[in-house]
């Protein structure tokens, strides 16, 4: 049984602790078996059963669970660059939008691009996203919005979950925005996804959760309901995309469906934060959109004040947030949103776990829980998230194997 020893500060982050308590232990032991943890705690108090154990000396360093990247949009064609400079030099999201750029653009790339070249471009986020101690990430479709292209989406998702180490969480996304060829018709377009597309998603296994963007530009609030009926009927989880740049009902809608998740909530207001609070929907936080649009952040301290949980993501995707960096969007989780360092550690993972419908398994350091972990070169959380690096990880384990040194 492998040993981690001489560790400064183990975050064990129980998935039951207030946002707050992410369960912090000095001069800690962790203890795994096979896949998963079989003892955490001091290093006086080991028992003697583990004494000779094969032990590895983390020198003094954080250990913190697998970050979960409970948010991203991971496989797209293209990039965007030209509209950052258009957006820095005045143009807003919404107007790229409406001239044809935005993810109408990302669309058309990821329609014309090959399986395997979205293949390989994931695979390679993947690798950096390891290499930053992340382990877990859901995975969005989106950028099809035919059927072809969003089964091509969530394939690629299978693929590269059999063939790197990093653990995927696939979404349907076909309630993006309404696709070009069907802006006469959106009720067709809701039969497509409705009748077709998440019924094969389903009979495939593809996706464990069905997402929708509620936005003007978007779908309205009925129309995410007509798609998420027919995804809760066919036994997915739903996620939400909601008052990201406007309060247009997301919040409500995700608790009146009992969403797993509500997700960006820039807008939310205090119907949305008491709705999310009573239906014990988590919050995904996505800090990385908000710097990225210059727009407002979530109203983080009020969520946690009224007992709502309060993930943490990147959002990672080619239009509002280009970034996989889940340990910056925690840093900005703590300037621009009011969090602790410790709250914000909870956010990218426990809550994050529980946000893909994960808290039992993973997100936390506990016996039993499955031996994803992550050194950091840092003395304890605060220091970690205060001292912004290109890359602070120096360890990571998935499923109890080194896959990160
Ligand atoms: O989460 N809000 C909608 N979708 C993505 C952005 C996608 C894009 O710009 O390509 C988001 O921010
Ligand atoms: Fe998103």
């Amino acid at each position: 049984m492998p040993i981690l020893k001489n560790i400064s500060q183990l975050a064990t982050c129980p998935a039951n602790n207030p946002q707050g308590d992410a369960g912090l232990l000095e001069d800690s032991v962790l203890v795994w078996r096979g896949d998963h943890i079989e003892w955490v705690g001091r290093a006086a108090d080991l028992p003697t059963r583990f004494h000779g154990e094969a032990v590895t000396d983390c020198g003094g360093r954080l250990v913190v669970p697998g970050l979960v990247d409970c948010h991203t949009h991971l496989c797209f064609g293209g990039w965007r660059g030209d509209e950052f400079a258009q957006r820095l030099a005045g143009a807003s999201y919404q107007d790229i939008a409406a001239a044809g750029g935005g993810i109408m653009r990302t669309v058309t790339a990821t329609r014309a691009a090959s399986s395997g070249d979205l293949e390989r471009t994931a695979m390679g986020h993947l690798a950096h996203m390891l290499r930053l101690g992340v382990t877990t990430v859901e995975c969005k479709s989106g950028y099809g919005l035919n059927y072809d292209t969003e089964l091509k989406q969530l394939h690629v998702y299978r693929t590269l979950a059999e063939r790197q180490p990093v653990s995927l969480v696939a979404t349907y996304l076909g309630g993006h925005v309404l696709p070009r060829e069907f802006r006469q018709d959106r009720e067709g377009y809701l039969r497509l996804v409705c009748e077709s597309v998440l019924p094969t998603v389903t009979r495939n296994g593809l996706a464990e959760f069905c997402d929708v963007f509620i936005e003007e530009g978007a779908f309205t609030a009925n129309e995410a309901r007509v798609i998420l009926s027919r995804a809760q009927e066919l036994g997915l989880g739903l996620k939400v995309h909601a008052d990201q740049l406007s309060d247009g009902g997301g919040a409500r809608l995700a608790a009146e469906m009992g969403a797993v998740s509500a997700e960006h909530l820039e807008y939310v207001g205090p119907d949305g934060v008491r709705a999310l609070a009573e239906a014990g929907v988590v919050a995904v936080s996505l800090p990385l959109a908000s710097l990225y649009l210059k727009e407002r952040y979530i109203p983080a301290r009020s969520l946690i004040e009224a007992g709502v949980r309060v993930a943490v993501a990147t959002d990672f995707n080619p239009g509002s947030a280009p970034s996989y960096h889940l340990p910056l969007a925690m840093t900005l989780a703590c300037l621009n949103q009011n969090m602790t360092p410790a709250e914000a550690l909870m956010g990218a993972t426990a809550y994050a776990a529980r946000a893909i419908g994960r808290g039992e398994r993973i997100g936390s350091l506990q016996a039993g829980y499955l031996a994803d972990i992550a050194i950091i070169d840092a003395p304890d959380v605060n220091h970690w998230l205060y001292h912004f690096r290109d890359n602070a990880c120096t360890g990571v384990i998935k499923s109890g194997k080194w896959v990160h040194t």
